[in-house]
């Protein structure tokens, strides 16, 4: 089966710039993320408290009651700064902008590179606000497919080089990516680098999943490319591989000095600077950051083997693309079969997943919400008790 949405260049198709796409994904979630029973639709991993996080990391309450609650740094905490550039080959604490939640650093970026006139490429399907604050604020905005295949996705480079021109001002990409799981190639990263340059582009790369592929602690993961392009933007945060959503900590890296300046300048008019409580916190989560990725890794690959028993159990109603990394995959649907035994029509994954999540408290988020043609739908494979979320699922199928 071939993915039918045409990838085509879109000019805006609104009239003035006071609108953004809505984000369908946090519509959803608002709606169901704190009743339903069974949550089979976050990408964030397993969670922790803040007495477990301290016990861990060696720090007191005491200390933490202790924080001063006044302005911080407005770049982010020199000793958090530090601990995030440890992350990287070829990074330094001056080039870590310090967000006050990693989906701040999507606005800022955008709101940073991006004028009228500007052309901008991005990996499709993706996370909304990847698309549609770019979408909002440049000129025109390419979606550039990633193509299914029998066993998985890839990307197309061939594709992009027939996308790319003099205008592009900036190519969208995140690896480990949501909601596939895809990852590229060492090989196949670099000649994406090697496009960018070419075309003197900005590379964005969402790296939020990153430390979530099963060869991460081997050393053998790609590089980040924020080590690899000097006009890379890296986000990255504690949400995901950390299971820290909680704490809103995230970072850019930016290695050009002025487009750095010139993005904090943008902080100044969202949030100025990062809170005080969660940068002592974030700074005790990255001291022990090898433990936390660790435990979300085992807690992914575990419930991942249960996904694909349960996807080869039902092989008529699922094409199953497992996924390489990262804590998300994104599921086909034959919608001919769903319900055919319950005698109920679907339309689409939208209206299933509505229908799923009302009549039993099962969240699986719909493709739809990430640009996806309506039969996909997007499972999470990061919280405990996704063992019982999948048996409750599948009681409903039969
Ligand atoms: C690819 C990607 N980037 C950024 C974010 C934003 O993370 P947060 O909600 O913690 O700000 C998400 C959250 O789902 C995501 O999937």
């Amino acid at each position: 089966m071939v993915w039918d949405v045409e990838v085509k260049l879109q000019t805006r198709d609104y009239e003035s710039h006071m609108k953004i796409k809505p984000f369908l994904t946090e519509h959803f979630f608002a709606r169901y993320e704190f009743t339903a029973s069974h949550l089979l639709a976050s990408s964030d991993c397993e969670t922790t408290s803040i007495a477990e996080l301290l016990s861990l990391s060696g720090g007191s309450l005491a200390d933490f009651g202790a924080v001063k609650l006044g302005y911080t740094e407005s770049q982010g905490h020199p000793e958090y700064r530090r601990l995030v550039a440890e992350m990287y080959e070829n990074v330094s604490a001056d080039d870590v902008v310090i967000l006050t939640s990693p989906v701040e650093g999507i606005y800022l970026t955008m709101q940073t590179l991006l004028e009228d006139s500007d052309e901008v490429i991005a990996l499709s399907p993706a996370y909304d606000a990847l698309h549609h604050v770019a979408d909002h604020l440049c000129g025109k905005f390419a979606l550039w497919q990633l193509v299914p295949t029998a066993a998985g996705w890839q990307m197309d480079l061939d594709r992009l080089r027939t996308l790319v021109n003099s205008k592009t001002r900036l190519i969208i990409v995140n690896f480990p990516h949501n909601p596939t799981g895809y990852q590229p190639e060492r090989d196949e990263l670099q000649e994406l680098i090697e496009i960018a340059r070419e075309n003197d582009c900005w590379l964005f790369c969402d790296e939020i999943y990153r430390g979530l592929e099963p060869e991460f602690q081997l050393g053998a993961a790609i590089p980040s490319v924020a080590d690899a392009y000097e006009k890379a933007i890296v986000l990255n945060g504690l949400s995901k591989t950390f299971g820290l959503p909680g704490l809103r900590a995230g970072w850019l890296v930016i290695r050009d000095g002025q487009v750095r300046e010139e993005l904090i300048g943008w902080k100044h008019y969202t949030t100025i600077c990062p809170a005080a409580p969660t940068e002592y916190l974030a700074i005790q989560a990255l001291s022990v950051r090898d433990h936390l990725a660790e435990r979300s890794r085992e807690m992914v690959f575990s419930n991942l083997a249960l996904c694909s028993s349960f996807m080869e159990r039902h092989p008529a109603l699922f094409r199953w693309r497992p996924p390489i990394a990262g804590s998300t995959a994104l599921v086909e649907i034959d919608m001919t079969q769903l319900g055919r035994e319950q005698k109920q029509r679907f339309t689409s994954t939208l209206e299933y997943c509505h229908a799923l999540a009302q009549g039993h408290g099962i969240l699986l988020l719909p493709g739809e919400c990430l640009g996806c043609p309506p039969r996909f739908v997007r499972i999470g494979l990061g919280r405990e008790g996704f063992a019982e979320a999948m048996l409750a699922w599948e009681a409903t199928l039969s």
